[in-house]
């Protein structure tokens, strides 16, 4: 009867780690001192009983240590679970979850937690051991830090929204009206000396490619598209114009229901496109570049593919700023803000693919 031993009894009480255990019964064998102090219920409140559920949730549904007894397939795991869980990477069929349980010890609490099958040296499931860490603190830090960024990122675009109405009603304003000048003066003094007429229609030209740039930048500062027709229109015309100033071959696809998404959200994963075209121009030495926008129900998918000349990715995404790679730090920002998921797949000589994917509402 290993469950019952003391020997086992005293490994989990001398844990500093709160854990718990279930027999095959879902009877509670075990609870240990930090458990008792993690959730305020004293071990002898709780060995003995049936189940243990109400402590976390406060009503009768299965822990991921029932799960594990009862030998759960992974779509019960999920009906329960749902995206929280996942298969533990260093423990042979444990699942490991991140929840918060706001009812936990009169107070709520963010806890990860992790059940693994007890196994006898017959190879049979005598029961389930749970352990359960407190990151109550470590999400808040999160939550904050997820605050401060998406207000910097606000605070950041408004700026860019004032710069290019600046640019828009003054500077430009101030061009184009300059070159219409400049028009009518060439149209109306046709017998102007031909040394000066060149001049000015020189002094035309430049005014009209400043212009253009001008309006080029106005452009990516605020693109107006994106507020008017919406994400796609937006992105199609970003993509397209690396063909136009850049001679990359571009093509862009848009598949699923498309539709009109929170404007911040749009937004931000214009961006994100915005900052890897953006890399595919300076770095990839592309002759051809795909972007593509699914829709799913659930979710919007946006890949950006480029048959260049690829590069070596740090191995942890976490050394990107300590890389100086600014700018997909950027993008790592953004997908983290937005609960996404980010995928880069690169290497030299091999293309680099990014790919996004964030949940819609
Ligand atoms: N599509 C790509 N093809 C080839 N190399 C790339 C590509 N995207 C990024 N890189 C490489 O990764 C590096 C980091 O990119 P990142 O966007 O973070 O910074 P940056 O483009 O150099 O500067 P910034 O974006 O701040 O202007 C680049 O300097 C480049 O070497
Ligand atoms: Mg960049």
């Amino acid at each position: 009867m290993p469950l019952s031993s003391k020997l086992l009894a005293k490994i989990i009480d001398g844990s500093a780690v709160a854990s718990f255990v279930l027999n095959q019964d879902h009877v509670v064998t075990h609870w240990n001192t930090a458990m008792e102090n993690l959730c305020g219920i004293r071990r002898e409140q709780m060995v003995g009983k049936e189940g243990c559920s109400e402590v976390f949730y406060g009503y009768k549904r299965p822990t991921m240590a029932d799960l594990i007894v009862s030998r759960s397939s992974p779509e019960e795991i999920e009906k329960h679970y749902q995206d929280k869980y996942r298969t533990s990477p260093l423990i042979e069929g444990a699942y490991e979850a991140e929840d918060y349980f706001p009812e936990l010890n009169n107070t709520g609490k963010w806890l990860h937690f992790t059940a693994s099958p007890l196994i006898d040296d017959n190879g049979e499931m005598i029961g389930a051991i749970e352990t359960l860490l407190d990151i109550t603190e470590r999400k808040e830090l999160e939550n904050d830090l997820r605050y401060f960024l998406q207000q910097t990122t606000r605070a950041h675009e408004e700026e860019r929204k004032f710069i290019a109405r600046e640019l828009h009603d003054d500077i430009a304003q101030i061009m184009g009206s300059l070159s219409r000048k400049l028009d009518n003066t060439l149209r109306q003094n046709q017998s102007l000396e031909s040394a000066i007429i060149e001049d000015l229609n020189d002094v035309q030209l430049h005014l009209n490619d400043g212009l253009k740039s001008v309006q080029r930048f106005i452009k990516n500062l605020r693109p107006s598209l994106l507020d008017d027709l919406g994400l796609v229109p937006a992105l199609r015309s970003l993509t397209n114009s690396l063909e136009e100033t850049d001679g990359i071959i571009t093509e862009f696809t848009a598949t699923g229901e498309q539709k009109r998404l929170d404007g911040e959200l749009e937004l931000s994963l214009f961006r994100i496109v915005q900052e890897a075209l953006n890399n595919v121009k300076k770095h990839a030495q592309a002759s051809e570049v795909r972007v593509s926008a699914e829709f799913h129900g659930d979710g919007i998918q946006l890949n950006v593919i480029d048959n260049g000349r690829g590069f070596n990715l740090p191995k942890s995404m976490d050394s990107l700023p300590r890389s100086g790679m600014l700018g997909l730090m950027g993008i790592r920002e953004r997908v983290w803000l937005l609960k996404g998921l980010l995928e880069i797949d690169t290497g030299p000589g091999k293309g680099t693919a990014l790919m996004v994917t964030v949940p819609v509402k």
